[in-house]
């Protein structure tokens, strides 16, 4: 026992029964898709998509986009079936407590942070390079280079931080500052608000994607997969490869949708149309976004941080009417991730704190706006630092290894499931099991390969951390191991 109990279907299902009383039922499946979206199109399309043109795979992107596209929705048919089976707060983290036992939950939890809390600093420093171009171009505020930019940086491939002369990223630390006091007050003003960007946010991708397509130069896409240089990674297939895992980020967040399992109205249905919905919508809109930015632009220019810009200025006069409108869909759309992402991230501190694995105070109810205050602030505490003081491209590939583990593992977990409970009620089930989850694991696995050891390294460091915290309070502590009965929600 200890380390390897595992937390029953059916004592999960208990608190699903108790956590009724305490979340209210809301959300409708296209709510959820809403979510979806809301936190999966960002600093992807509109950051890394740049780069990741520009130094893996040329127009070539758009194969990167269904690489990883596939990859994701191999791991998110497995999500879709432990949602409906286990409508709980905590994703990953729970489904893995039920599956693989309380060490390996732990370690899941402790990497979804990368995920959440960290995407939510990756993406504010997105939001950074949009809001600072806007506010010179349009309100002709300039900000200091070394207010705007991450003090520390490592060189590619490298693995030691080096100063950049930068004081800090002072946008980047200002939007998670004022989500998180947003999340705070109240979490339906917080969805509401969500809600509108995305339709703003969908409606600039299409906008880009209709008026771009018509100024589209097909020489651009010639060569479709540039010769390879030499290194690995560097165009052709490998390129395609490196560009999969570089820009999987852009897909991160379909499992958001995950985390309002008990705010759901019929979570056995309505979160697998969430979690697949927003995918498939998002997949489609990144492959022709792409598809279009390569086609205006040629590809070694959009090496910057706001791609899409580079990318209707080369559409000639006939887009200068988009530049602002893109302005103002990134800058909107960018911090619906960010607050669906630190929307996500206590919700799972809550549930790890009922499981004993946190101290209580994770799980604290905040008396009148009912929300997890003090994981809220907690989180925005840490995101906000995170965000003042490293560059997007060493946040986006944490981000995106971390992600990848933790998919490996729910792919893993729906395996082992079929396995041991056979017999279960699944209200979802993922088709052709072996087979789906096999490929979700081996596509996972292949997509953090293309990372590079540097970022392993870091993944490495990181998990050491969370073990040394596991055994110093949470094997101590989990109510699991010691057979008593999940804690309240709230003090
Ligand atoms: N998918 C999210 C984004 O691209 C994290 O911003």
């Amino acid at each position: 026992m200890g380390i390897w109990s595992t937390k029953s279907i059916t004592r999960l299902r208990r608190e699903e029964e108790g956590g009724r009383h305490e979340l209210r039922r809301t959300l409708s499946g296209l709510n959820l898709v809403m979510l979806g979206v809301g936190a999966i199109i960002g600093a992807g399309i509109f950051v890394v998509t740049g780069t990741a043109a520009a130094q893996h795979a040329g127009p070539a992107i758009i194969l990167s986009f269904v690489l990883a596209g596939v990859g994701c929705l191999f791991a998110g048919l497995c999500y879709a079936e432990f949602s409906a089976m286990i409508p709980v707060a905590g994703s990953a983290y729970t489904y893995g407590y039920a599956t693989l036992g309380e060490l390996v939950a732990w370690l899941i939890g402790w990497d979804l942070m990368l995920e959440y809390l960290f995407a939510a600093s990756a993406v504010a420093v997105g939001w950074s390079g949009y809001a600072t171009s806007f506010l010179r171009d349009y309100l002709h505020i300039e900000l200091p280079k070394t207010l705007t930019s991450a003090p520390f940086d490592v060189e590619p491939g490298g693995h030691l931080l080096h100063s950049t002369g930068a004081v800090l990223n002072l946008p980047a630390a200002l939007l998670v500052g004022v989500i998180t006091l947003l999340l705070v007050l109240g979490i339906r003003e917080s969805a509401r608000l969500n809600n509108f960007i995305v339709i703003v946010k969908i409606a600039v991708v299409l906008l880009v994607i209709g008026f771009g397509s018509a100024h589209a130069e097909s020489a651009n896409w010639t060569p479709f997969i540039p010769e390879n240089t030499g290194t690995f990674g560097q165009f052709g297939w490998s390129g395609v490869l490196s560009g999969a895992g570089v820009i999987f980020f852009a897909y991160i967040g379909f499992d958001a949708v995950s985390t309002a399992a008990q705010e759901t109205r019929n979570p056995q249905k309505d979160l697998p149309v969430g979690i697949l919905g927003s995918l498939v919508v998002c997949t489609v809109l990144y492959m022709a976004m792409s598809l279009v930015m390569t086609g205006l632009a040629p590809y070694p220019t959009l090496n910057v941080a706001e791609p899409v810009y580079v990318a209707i200025a080369q559409g000639g006069p006939a887009l200068a009417w988009l530049k602002p409108i893109v302005g103002v869909g990134a800058i909107s759309g960018l911090a619906s991730v960010v607050l669906v992402m630190l929307m996500g991230q206590p919700r799972i501190f809550y549930a790890m704190a009922r499981d004993g694995l946190l101290p209580p105070f994770f799980g604290h109810v905040h008396p009148r706006f009912q929300t997890p205050h003090v994981a809220t602030l907690i989180t925005g505490g840490v995101a906000m630092a995170v965000a003042a003081l490293f560059p997007i491209g060493l946040l986006g590939e944490l981000v995106s290894i971390g992600t990848l583990f933790a998919f490996t593992v729910v792919c893993a977990g729906v395996l082992v499931l079929r396995y041991r409970r056979p017999e279960l009620p699944r209200p979802f089930r993922t088709p052709f099991v072996p087979v789906v989850p096999v490929l979700g694991i081996l596509t996972c696995v292949g997509l953090m390969v293309g990372l590079g050891l540097a970022t392993w390294l870091r993944l490495v460091v990181w998990m050491a951390l969370g073990l040394a915290v596991y055994f110093g309070y949470g094997h101590k502590h989990s109510r699991v191991a010691h057979e008593e009965p999940a804690g309240p929600a709230g003090p």
